[in-house]
Formats: structure tokens, sequence, C-alpha cells
């Protein structure tokens, strides 16, 4: 018999950490499986989705760039990845994929239950409209944050997810210009591509709020700059993407094998040596 296999598809991926996660998981859960990570270019990825499943593919994490593009593939979505117009989770099922989205809950997760913090009524501010934001933006109204305002290098972006997230009575889109005027917030999110892609990303102090947890979806270098101007601006706490991508690796995980797998393990051991890690997925 041959053995289950499973797969990230990225560009680049290479420095990817879910092979080493899932890895992890199937370890401790005693489930025998192959998880590879596959780069594939935009121009390739559909026709190397294709193959991995001709060659037994039972599911896959989909990281950068390709969310929008899996999601598009897929026969069938979960509600969550509707909702994001991503996915990061794939299922074969039926001889045809079908999508999810661990992404947001993964985040919740992880600020919820591992950092013991309570996100309920928190006036929130999501830099970013891309992909790494719509993935999270729904989880974090459904976790009941108060009003959520995004701000967008490019502003048509920020609209669109607010219009997506279709509560117009919470959701506000501002321009970055506008960023001074906005008052503190009590939980600030940087899900923009900025520290990957090494621009600077110019945010002012006064967004900060007395008790302000800032967040930044990356990991690794890419989160440093963004984790450094947070401390430097007086956030009260400031925490990078690891934890939410251990989560939703878990989440994951369970959607293929039935079965979650314990974190915390994997956590500790990736934490101490994070700061060394060049890339997010
Ligand atoms: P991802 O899947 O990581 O979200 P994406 O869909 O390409 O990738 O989105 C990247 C996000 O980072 C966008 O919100 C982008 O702003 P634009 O929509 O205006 O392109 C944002 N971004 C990238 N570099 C940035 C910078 N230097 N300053 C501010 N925003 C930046």
């Amino acid at each position: 018999m041959t053995m289950a296999r499973y797969a990230v598809f990225g560009h680049p991926v290479q420095h990817s950490l879910s092979p080493r996660i899932h890895a992890a998981f199937a370890r401790q859960q005693g489930i025998a499986m192959a998880y590879e990570a596959i780069d594939a270019t935009p121009d390739e990825f559909a026709a190397a989705l294709a193959a991995f499943a001709a060659g037994g593919g039972r599911g896959a994490n989909i990281t950068l760039p390709h969310k929008q593009a899996a999601f598009a593939l897929c026969a069938g979505a979960s509600e969550r990845a509707r909702r994001a117009g991503a996915a990061n989770t794939l299922v074969r099922r039926d001889g045809e994929w079908h999508g999810d989205n661990t992404d947001g809950s993964g985040l919740v997760r992880d600020l919820a239950d591992r950092h013991a913090l309570d996100l309920r009524a928190r006036r929130t501010l999501l830099i970013g409209a891309g992909g790494a934001a719509r993935g999270v933006a729904p989880a974090l109204v459904d976790a009941g944050i108060g009003d959520l305002y995004i701000i967008n290098r490019t502003p048509e972006r920020a609209d669109a997810l607010a219009d997506a997230l279709g509560q117009p009575g919470r959701v506000h889109t501002r321009y970055w210009s506008d960023l001074g005027n906005l008052g503190g917030f009590d939980l600030i999110v940087n899900a923009t591509a900025a520290g990957r892609e090494q621009s600077t990303m110019p945010l002012p102090n006064t967004i900060v709020g007395p008790r302000a947890l800032a967040v930044d979806l990356s990991y690794g270098e890419a989160a440093i700059p963004f984790l450094a101007w947070a401390r430097s601006a007086g956030c009260a706490q400031a925490i990078d993407g690891l934890g939410m991508l251990v989560e939703q690796a878990a989440e994951s995980f369970a959607l293929w094998h039935g079965v979650r797998p314990d974190t915390a393990p994997i956590y500790a051991e990736l934490s101490g040596r994070a700061v060394a890690l060049a890339t997010g997925d």
C-alpha cells in the first residue's frame, strides 16, 4: 500500500515549516503519511496541483502566493473559505478538491488559548487587505472584537474586504493618510507583505492604545520590523505569527486525519529558533 501523500504548495516554499510541523503531528498521533514541500510558480500551480492529485495526493496546504488561486480551483469550499475568498487547506474527496481556510481560527486560537488574551470588544486596526488579511478578518469579527478599521495602501482593496465582511456598522475603512486621526487601538494586526518584501511601512505612534496588543501574521525576520515598531511605540504586547502557523496546521491536520494534535511541543521547539527564519507561511 502506498503511503497517503500530503504537501504544502508555495513560491518560494523551501523555508516552510509546514513539513516539519506535520511530521511532528503525525509522529505524535501515530499516523503514517508523507508530507512534502512543492514549489510552483503562479503559472505552474494548477498543473502541479493536478499532478499531485493524480499521484495520490489527499490533502494540501496552500501558502503564498496561491491561496486565492487554490480557492478558485476547488469544486466546493467551506463558508469560512468563501468569506475569505482564499483557501489554505485542500482535502481530496470523490476526485475533487474541497477548500477550507484555517488561518483565521488559527490566529484566534493562538491569541485566545495560547496567549490567554480576551479579544472581545477590542477596538481593532487591520493593516492590509490582501490574501492574509482576508483569511483572518472574518474570524476576528466572529471572535467578538469591537469596531474594526481596515487600512490598505490601495484603498479599493480595503473597501472590497469591508464589503465582503458585510457588517457596515462595525467595519470601517480609512485612508492611510488618516491614520494619525483615528485615535488608539487595543489590537493592531499587521497583515501586509511589507516585512517580507523588506519595504518600509510608516505608522504613527498615536494608533497605540494604552493596553494595545500588536500582532504580525508573519514570523521570523519578516515580522521583525513591525514588532520592533510596536514595542518602541509602546504596545503592551507584540506577538508574531508562529503560533498562528502551528494552530492553522493543527486544524488542517484535524481535517485530514480526524484528530487534533497537541500543538504545545512543536510550538516550544520552533519558537526557540524562530527569529532566525526568513519567511512566513
Ligand atoms: P498576502 O497574501 O500576504 O496578503 P497580497 O495579497 O499580495 O499578499 O497582499 C499584500 C498586502 O501587503 C497588501 O495589503 C499590500 O497592499 P496593496 O494592496 O496596496 O498592494 C500590502 N503591502 C505590501 N507592501 C506594503 C508596504 N510597503 N506598505 C504598505 N502595505 C504594503
